[in-house]
C-alpha cells in the first residue's frame, strides 16, 4: 500500500485534498493509486478533507434524529409498504438486509429516497416501478426536503471525483462512470435509525450484504457497530473516525472489474453503550438501463488480481432488473 493511506483502524483512510486541487498531478495520482490499492485489498476504505461541509452533515442528522423521534402514525403517513415502490418509511425489522445468508430482519427503521427524481413520462417507470417512485418525503421537520437536497448535492460532486480518480485508476477514461449516471442516475440514500441492544441472541443490526451500485458514502455517528470482512473471513471493524466518511464498492464495480476490485460483505453490530445510531448511506447507481459485465482492461495503475466474481450475480446485469430483485429480497412483507 503506497504512503498516502494510512492505516489507523485496519482499513486504509485516504486524503482526498489533491482530488479537489487539480493543478497538482503528482499528489493527484498517487491518491488515485491509494484508491485502486484500497479497492483491490478491502473493498473498503475512509476518505478525509473529502470538501463535504459539516453544517450539511450536521443538518441531516439532526433533521433525521427529529423524524425518527415521531410517534409511528405520523412516520407512518409515509410509509413505502402497500405503495409500488420501495422509497418512503420503513418500520423497524421490516428490512432483512441479509436475505441471501438469513432471514434476521434488521434491528433498525430507515426511510430511503431518491436523488435524483424521474420525470412522470420516462420510460422506466412502467419497467422498473419498484425503483422509480417518487420520493415520500416527511412534511415534519418541514425543512426535511431543503436539508436533504443540500446533503445530495454536495455527495454528488464527492462521489463523481471519487468515480473519476476510480475510472483512472483502472486505466479507463475519466468520464467513464460518471457518463453512466446522466441524465438521470438510479443514486439512493438510505437514512437508518438503528436500535441498541437488548441482549437478545442476534447481535447483529444490520445483517451482512454487499451493496448494490457503484459505491456507496456512508455518514456513520460516533455509535460505530460497523464491520466488513476481510479475506480471511474475519470480520473487521470500521469504527467512526470524525471528519471522514467510509467509502465502499458495490456489485456493479465487482462485475466491471470481473472480480478484481471487492464488492466486500458487511454488516452491522448492535451497540451495547445504549445509544441509538445514526447513518445516512449514500448509494451511487447508474442509469437503470446500464447493461454491465466485465470490462476488458488493459492497463490499470495497479496490477488487477484474479478472483471468482461473485456467483449470485448473473450476467449480463442491467441494473434496474438487479435492484428490483433486491428490494424484493430485503423487503419480504412488502407486497411488490
Ligand atoms: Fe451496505
Amino acid at each position: 500500500m503506497s504512503n498516502d493511506s494510512n492505516f489507523e483502524v485496519g482499513i486504509p483512510v485516504i486524503d482526498l485534498s489533491s482530488l479537489l486541487d487539480l493543478n497538482n498531478h503528482n499528489d493527484f495520482m498517487k491518491t488515485t493509486k491509494s484508491i485502486a490499492e484500497a479497492c483491490r485489498d478491502y473493498g473498503f476504505f475512509y476518505v478525509k478533507n473529502h470538501g463535504v461541509s459539516e453544517n450539511v452533515q450536521n443538518n441531516l442528522f439532526d433533521t433525521l434524529k427529529k423524524f425518527f423521534a415521531l410517534p409511528s402514525h405520523v412516520k407512518e403517513k409515509i410509509k413505502s409498504q402497500g405503495t409500488p415502490g420501495m422509497v418512503g418509511y420503513f418500520r423497524f425489522q421490516s428490512e432483512t438486509t441479509a436475505f441471501l445468508v438469513n432471514d434476521n430482519a434488521d434491528w433498525r427503521e430507515g426511510l430511503y429516497a431518491f436523488g435524483d427524481e424521474l420525470p412522470y413520462s420516462h420510460a422506466s417507470k412502467e419497467k422498473f416501478p419498484l425503483v422509480t417512485q417518487n420520493n415520500l418525503l416527511p412534511e415534519e421537520p418541514a425543512n426535511f426536503k431543503d436539508v436533504l437536497d443540500a446533503y445530495h448535492k454536495e455527495l454528488k460532486v464527492l462521489g463523481f471525483k471519487i468515480m473519476s480518480a476510480l475510472a483512472q485508476g483502472m486505466g479507463l477514461k475519466k468520464e467513464f462512470f460518471a457518463e453512466k449516471f446522466v441524465p438521470y442516475s438510479s443514486t439512493t440514500i438510505g437514512m437508518y435509525h438503528y436500535f441498541p441492544s437488548t441482549n437478545q441472541p442476534n447481535e447483529i443490526c444490520c445483517g451482512e450484504h454487499t451493496d448494490y451500485g457503484v459505491l456507496t458514502i456512508l455518514m456513520q455517528d460516533d455509535v460505530g457497530g460497523l464491520e466488513i470482512r476481510g479475506e480471511d473471513g474475519k470480520w473487521i471493524p470500521a469504527p467512526p473516525i470524525p471528519g471522514t466518511f467510509v467509502i465502499n464498492l458495490g456489485d456493479m464495480l465487482e462485475v466491471w472489474t470481473n472480480g478484481s476490485y471487492k464488492a466486500t460483505m458487511h454488516q452491522v453490530r448492535k451497540s451495547k453503550s445504549g445509544r441509538d445510531r445514526f447513518s445516512v448511506a449514500y448509494f451511487f447507481g447508474p442509469q437503470l438501463e446500464s447493461v454491465v459485465s466485465p470490462l476488458e482492461i488493459k492497463n490499470p495503475l495497479i496490477p488487477f488480481k484474479e478472483r471468482e466474481l461473485n456467483s449470485n450475480i448473473k450476467l449480463p446485469v442491467v441494473f434496474g432488473e438487479f435492484l428490483e430483485q433486491k428490494y424484493r429480497g430485503t423487503f419480504p412483507e412488502h407486497d411488490y
